[in-house]
């Protein structure tokens, strides 16, 4: 046997004993290791889990045609069973796998595809009878989504099409770094792979393109102004009112309090940036007056504003909207892990990406915002 057959021989008879539950693998997306990706892809085949690196967030996949192995993965993350998974694929022909393409989806994905793919955006179209009512939770569509990874490309490109929610337990943040995942679905998968961190840091843009406008049903990376360019236009989904005309969501992940830390989180808004952080520490010092923890989610523009009373994070510079985003979500994580019991978050103006910053502040917020006019 060749002794890279070694390692995963014993991780796969570990796992079949019941010995490991979770095994945790490094693969360098830059030199990945073959006989780890085979091993992973061997785990999808027979119905497992395996958490593995995307450029948004970390997905927690199994086979997209696997019912059983699907309704697993809402068990292992606790989810609700009526928020339906998106399904990753390596290719944009694959996509005629998953789905059943009108001509008008048909040409919008492709369209799509030249443009993001592979990247951070999810379609909406019909489903193909193939895709299991897990999957979709009964939808008659589907998301498809080719990630910007190679480690996700190559475990897809070695198994099929597979279904991957965030690798997060429901509820808390999404994981943007492995250690996330660990700290979340440790015991509840068979394999995570460690991956790096996510480059983007938050998930991709969901887009339904099965209607006479494309509609954004969740900002990403991918924004409403770059689709609209290459479809000729695209509508957004008010986010702050998530219910369609007739009362149901229009994207089911929308009705759920999501991305949580445990803390309860207040968003400040209003244009000036001096008095929105004076609000900031008064009420912050009101709160530790009170004997609570406080957390302060800031800027490097804004880090002088604030006393040694807090923790005090930044998100990066407030003139790089990418880096802002890329450490939302862990620095959420950061303040659990701090015992913080209330955090104090600056909003950024909702334009471009800052569309998809907002939208899971506030989501983390539960909608808590104090208006500084
Ligand atoms: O970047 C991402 O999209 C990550 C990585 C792992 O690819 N995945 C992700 O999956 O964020 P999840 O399950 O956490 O979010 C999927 C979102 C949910 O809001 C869900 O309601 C929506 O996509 N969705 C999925 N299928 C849908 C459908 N057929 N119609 C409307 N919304 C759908
Ligand atoms: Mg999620």
């Amino acid at each position: 046997m060749r002794p890279e057959d070694l390692e995963t021989n014993m991780l796969r008879q570990q796992i079949l004993s019941g010995d490991l539950k979770t095994v945790v693998l490094d693969i360098d997306p830059d030199n990945i290791d073959v006989a780890r990706m085979k091993f992973c892809a061997d785990v999808i085949s027979r119905g497992g889990l395996v958490c593995f690196p995307t450029e948004t967030v970390y997905g927690l996949g199994a086979d997209a045609f696997n019912e059983a192995a699907v309704e697993n993965i809402f068990a292992a993350k606790g989810r609700p069973s009526d928020n339906p998974l998106i399904v990753h694929i390596c290719d944009t022909d694959m996509t005629e796998q998953v789905a059943s393409l009108n001509d008008a989806q048909r040409a919008a994905v492709q369209k799509l595809g030249e443009a993001f793919w592979p990247g951070p955006l999810t379609v909406i179209v019909n489903k193909s009878p193939a895709i299991p009512a897990a999957v979709t939770c009964g939808l008659d569509t589907v998301g498809v989504r080719m990630p910007d990874h190679p480690v996700a490309r190559e475990l897809i490109r070695l198994s099929r099409p597979i279904a991957a929610p965030s690798a997060n337990l429901s509820g808390r943040p999404s994981p943007s770094r492995a250690r996330h995942v660990q700290e979340d679905l440790c015991g509840r998968v068979d394999v995570i792979i460690s991956g790096g961190d996510a480059r983007v840091g938050v998930e991709s843009t969901v887009l339904d393109v099965t209607g006479e406008v494309p509609v954004i049903l969740r900002p990403g990376a991918v924004t409403r102004e770059e689709i609209a360019e290459v479809l000729g236009a695209c509508d957004e989904a008010d986010w702050k009112k998530p219910a369609d005309v007739d009362g149901k969501p229009r994207s089911p992940g929308m009705k759920y309090r999501h991305y949580s830390p445990k803390a309860e989180v207040v968003i400040y808004d209003g244009s000036d940036p001096a008095e929105r952080r004076a609000a900031m520490a008064r009420d912050g010092n009101e709160y530790a007056a009170r004997g609570l923890n406080v957390g302060i989610l800031t800027t490097d523009e804004g880090l002088e504003a604030f006393g040694d009373g807090f923790a005090v994070l930044t998100l990066g510079s407030s003139r790089n909207l990418p880096e802002l985003t890329h450490s939302l979500f862990a620095r959420l994580r950061e303040f659990d892990e701090r015992k913080t019991d209330v955090v104090l978050a600056e909003a950024i103006p909702e334009e471009g990406m800052g569309d998809a910053f907002m939208n899971r502040l506030y989501r983390a917020a539960g909608g808590t915002v104090v208006d500084i006019r």
